[in-house]
């Protein structure tokens, strides 16, 4: 808001402005240059042989001039632009952007509301579900896990059935809800570096690579002590925890000798953020049904 003083200023400039644009155009309609007579020259030449003549505007051009002003004054009268008066419609952006949150809002209702009825099972063979979730997957879900949700060093593939935690609809419905943290304690400390090199061999050869049998013998014997509570008597994992199956060579941090020792001397500490102050909870259904639908 300008105080009354600027508002008056503001109005009485922009109205004097109206007026002498319009007053231009009767003033240069009625008065021909020099008193010449339609069709006269003017006496300017260009490049030459150029000449201007003294015609006068075309009616329809002079027509889109006085069309100007008056949609200006209209403009004026209806929409704010004059100093504090507001205009008739009493139009503003935060009123638009009001409505216009409003509409989507309802549209986003009438989109959900249907899909909100529908079981797991059913959402998941949706394809409107399926688009939707697709949708805010890419929004809220890409920048970790990747466009493709095929994830990326520390950040789960979730194509590739291959899961962390539990798998089932309501458990991808909980990684997303409340989040995940995975914590993979350091053992370097505990083993030392010949420890950390013998369960590498072992978690190795536990994964099908190639490993010294040797080590790897030494290696197992440690795993059945600091690993087993974890990963498994047979290395398969513990979603209860999220601990990662090392016998299917899918890995999160990578299965080379460098990344599982790194892995192992260091730990390692996922995290995946809790979505439920973001996304409501008909939206996590969603994404969960376009989850689920990856891997299958
Ligand atoms: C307290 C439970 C726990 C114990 C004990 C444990 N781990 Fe883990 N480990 C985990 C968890 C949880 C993760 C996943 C960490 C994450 O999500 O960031 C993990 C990750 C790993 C990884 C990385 C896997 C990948 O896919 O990249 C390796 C390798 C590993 N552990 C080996 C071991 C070995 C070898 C031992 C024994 C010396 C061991 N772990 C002991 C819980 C444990
Ligand atoms: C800031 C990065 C980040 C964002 C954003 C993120 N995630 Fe994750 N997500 C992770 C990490 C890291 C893990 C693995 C946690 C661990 O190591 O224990 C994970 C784990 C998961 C898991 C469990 C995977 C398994 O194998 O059990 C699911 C499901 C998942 N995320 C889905 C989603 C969805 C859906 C979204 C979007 C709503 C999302 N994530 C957003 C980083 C992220």
């Amino acid at each position: 808001m300008m105080s009354t003083a600027w508002s008056w200023f503001v109005i009485i400039v922009t109205l004097a402005n109206i007026f002498a644009c319009w007053w231009l155009i009767v003033w240069a309609t009625k008065n021909k240059a020099n008193n010449s007579k339609e069709g006269d020259v003017t006496g300017h030449v260009w490049d030459g042989d150029l000449q201007e003549l003294n015609n006068p505007l075309p009616r329809w051009w002079l027509y889109l001039f006085y069309f100007t002003i008056v949609f200006g004054l209209g403009y004026l009268a209806l929409y704010p632009g004059l100093g504090n008066f507001k205009g008739f419609l009493n139009w503003t952006e935060i009123s638009q952007y009001n409505n216009e949150a409003r509409e989507v809002h309802e549209a986003q209702i009438a989109l959900f509301a249907p899909l909100a009825k529908l079981s797991p099972e059913e959402l998941i063979k949706n394809e409107q579900a399926l688009l939707t979730g697709g949708r805010l997957f890419a929004a809220n879900c890409a920048g970790c896990h990747g466009s493709d949700a095929r994830g990326a060093r520390g950040f789960p593939n979730l194509t590739d059935d291959d899961w962390l935690y539990a798998s089932d609809f309501d458990g991808i419905v909980m990684s997303i809800s409340n989040g995940r943290t995975g914590v993979m304690p350091a053992w370097q400390a505990a083993l030392n570096d010949d420890g950390v090199q013998e369960v590498t061999a072992f978690v190795r050869q536990l994964s099908g690579q190639d490993a010294d049998s040797q080590l790897a013998a030494k290696g197992e014997a440690r795993y059945n002590i600091f690993c087993v509570a974890c990963h498994g008597v047979e290395g398969k994992g513990n979603p209860a925890m999220g601990a990662p199956n090392l016998a299917n060579n899918i890995w999160l941090y990578g299965g080379s000798e460098a990344a599982i020792s790194e892995s192992v001397a260091n730990g390692r500490i996922g995290k995946m953020p809790a979505q439920k102050d973001f996304l409501t909870e008909e939206r996590i259904r969603l994404i969960a049904a376009y989850v689920s639908s990856l891997a299958k």
